[in-house]
């Protein structure tokens, strides 16, 4: 017996870094898990991983920017598996490391359509999925830098924070019909997300690491157990939490 033997799962941004730790993480607990992302060579890869693993998974192809794709992501879930329990809303986007003067108009609104507006569209088509089957977990990858400032980052610290403000609201509305909903935020893990940060430069990347107490950058398994955990019987009190998991960066 694994813990999540009658559950199913939805992952957004699966095909790479967190999301596929994630959902590898969830299949390994025994859930059925829905893998999606707009990279569908990188997602068909993660399925291929959890098979291999002896755990169960099917890709479906989503944009979380295209309202249409997500609601049809949430549809498929609960043709493919009959229900949905938990739902990572994962996916994200960089951005443009500028001032925030610099930036352009649609620059500041991809980051925030993908990392923001994104997750409230998984969120309005899962909630209504989960109420379907008296309750479920939600767990809104947030950042450390839904908590504090970084310069250069403006959309994207500015959307983190916005996760969190939804994060708590839903919350708040949900409780009461059995659906939790949780963020977690990571600190600098090594993921392609930082390499587009330019963290592929020795140099840069010791700058990062020293900001973190640890001294170090963390591991995807490190997120993907916190999500796991949200998701358990153990976190039946929690909601309306962001859960910092970064090494102890916001702790100086
Ligand atoms: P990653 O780049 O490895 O994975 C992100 C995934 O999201 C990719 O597979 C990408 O194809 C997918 N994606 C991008 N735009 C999408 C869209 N419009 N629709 C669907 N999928 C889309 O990056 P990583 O680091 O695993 O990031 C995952 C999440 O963790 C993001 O929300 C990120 O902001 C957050 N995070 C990452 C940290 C890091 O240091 N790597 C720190 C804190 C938070």
């Amino acid at each position: 017996m694994t813990q999540f033997d009658t559950e199913v799962a939805v992952v957004t941004g699966a095909s790479s870094g967190i999301g596929r730790a994630t959902a590898e993480a969830f299949a390994a607990d025994g859930a059925r898990v829905v893998v999606s992302d707009v990279n569908a060579e990188g997602g068909e890869e993660t399925v291929a991983r959890i098979e291999e693993a002896g755990g169960t998974a099917i890709f479906v192809e989503t944009d979380v920017t295209d309202d249409d794709a997500v609601a049809a992501l949430v549809d498929t879930a609960v043709s493919e598996y009959g229900r949905l329990d938990f739902a990572c809303n994962n996916a994200g986007i960089g951005g443009p490391q500028k001032p925030t003067a610099d930036l352009s108009v649609d620059e500041w609104h991809r980051v925030v359509d993908v990392n923001l507006n994104g997750v409230w569209r998984s969120m309005r088509h899962e909630i209504p999925a989960m109420l379907d089957v008296d309750g479920g977990v939600i767990v809104n990858m947030a950042s450390i830098l839904g908590k504090v400032g970084f310069a250069n980052a403006a959309p994207y610290v500015a959307a983190k924070h916005g996760v969190l403000g939804l994060t708590k609201t839903a919350a708040i509305e949900y409780a009461e019909q059995g659906v939790r909903v949780n963020a977690v935020c990571p600190g600098f893990v090594d993921t392609p997300l930082l390499g587009e940060g330019g963290l592929d430069d020795p140099e840069a990347r010791q700058g990062i690491e020293s900001l973190h107490p640890v001294n170090r950058l963390g591991d995807v398994d490190e997120i993907a157990s916190a999500v796991v955990w949200l998701c358990s019987d153990g976190a039946s009190f929690t909601t309306g939490e962001a859960l910092t998991v970064d090494g102890g960066y916001t702790s100086r």
